[in-house]
């Protein structure tokens, strides 16, 4: 199969990339990521307003309720890097995405899904629903399955602070991942030639498990002084997360990772990032020790 999509082939050799979730972490980590390759960018962003983005990047205007917006978003992409914040509209705003970039004639769909096995529960089983979905098309795509991003952490800053912290995660392992490292993966999937045409999934982690109490003790380590992860039940933790005003669908998200986390469901390494990259990948002290600011204030 050609390394060219059609919109390429016509119209010069720079490659067009839209990248839908431009302002979100991985998004932004790309376009970063992609700051000295040879790409036309266009960013995909529902509030295009300049200031959000970095300068002289191309915006385009999505609206999910006009299909228009989004055709008119695509036209002239040769790959999309496709990547949706956690949201009950998910599954429809992806497939909608795909569908207006397959008929735009994009030839390469990177689409940021999630390590770990089939599920009910959310986000797990929506990307499910988008992957098969993309699988209906003919058309090349890299699945980027990442395990859980170790910025979810950030969450426990104000906490940690406070002396607060705790979770129904139990001494259960989990191997972060930084959205760095999934962002230098999707870059490699959007640039190498060889991956055009191809229809490919690869799961994402970071060096090592790590459990939420090894966590308090890197972080007892850093700040110097003790920290402790407060062990609490599932129905102890979903009372902190309604008291601290969050909505019913994220704290149901948040208690479906803690259960993962309880179980070690995302305990596995891969070699993926290091083979993909040559690097080896970023690991929780070095993003914590990065972020320790935020852990300080009171
Ligand atoms: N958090 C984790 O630990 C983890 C681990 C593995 C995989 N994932 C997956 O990674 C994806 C999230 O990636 P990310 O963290 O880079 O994204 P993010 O920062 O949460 O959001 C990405 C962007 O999605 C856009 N968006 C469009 N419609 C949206 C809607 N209805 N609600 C919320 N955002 C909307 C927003 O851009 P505009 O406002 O500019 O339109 C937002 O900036 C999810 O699919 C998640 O399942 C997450």
């Amino acid at each position: 199969m050609s390394s060219l999509s059609s919109n390429e082939a016509s119209e010069g050799t720079v490659p067009r990339i839209a990248i839908a979730g431009a302002t979100g972490r991985v998004g932004t980590a790309l376009i970063s990521a992609l700051r000295d390759d040879d790409v036309d960018i266009v960013a995909l962003t529902r509030n295009a307003d300049p200031a959000r983005l970095r300068e002289g990047l191309s915006l385009a205007a999505v609206d999910f309720g006009k299909p228009s917006s989004l055709s008119d978003a695509l036209r002239g992409a040769d790959r999309l890097f496709l990547a949706h914040g956690t949201s009950a509209q998910q599954v429809e705003n992806e497939i909608a995405l795909i569908d207006a970039a397959v008929a735009a004639g994009v030839s390469h769909i990177v689409k940021l899904s999630v390590m770990g096995p089939a599920s009910r529960l959310h986000p797990f089983d929506w990307h499910m629903q988008i992957e098969a979905h993309l699988a209906h098309h003919d058309i090349g795509y890299t699945i980027l399955r990442p395990s859980s991003f170790v910025d979810i952490l950030a969450r426990a800053a104000g906490p940690v602070a406070a002396g607060t912290w705790g979770g129904a995660a139990g001494n259960g392992c989990v191997n972060l991942i930084d959205t760095r490292d999934v962002a230098d993966t999707a870059r490699i999937a959007l640039l190498d030639t060889s991956h055009a045409g191809s229809q490919r999934a690869y799961h994402l982690t970071g060096p090592a498990a790590i459990s939420m109490p090894e966590v308090a003790y890197e972080l007892s380590h850093i700040l110097g002084r003790s920290v402790t992860y407060h062990h609490r039940t599932p129905d102890e933790q979903r009372a902190v997360l309604t008291e601290a005003g969050i909505s019913e669908l994220v704290a149901d998200v948040l208690l479906g990772i803690d259960r993962l986390f309880r179980e070690s469901v995302l305990a596995e390494t891969t070699a993926t990032f290091e083979d993909l990259t040559g690097k080896a990948p970023r690991s929780v002290g070095a993003w914590l020790s990065e972020n320790i600011a935020a852990f300080r204030k009171g």
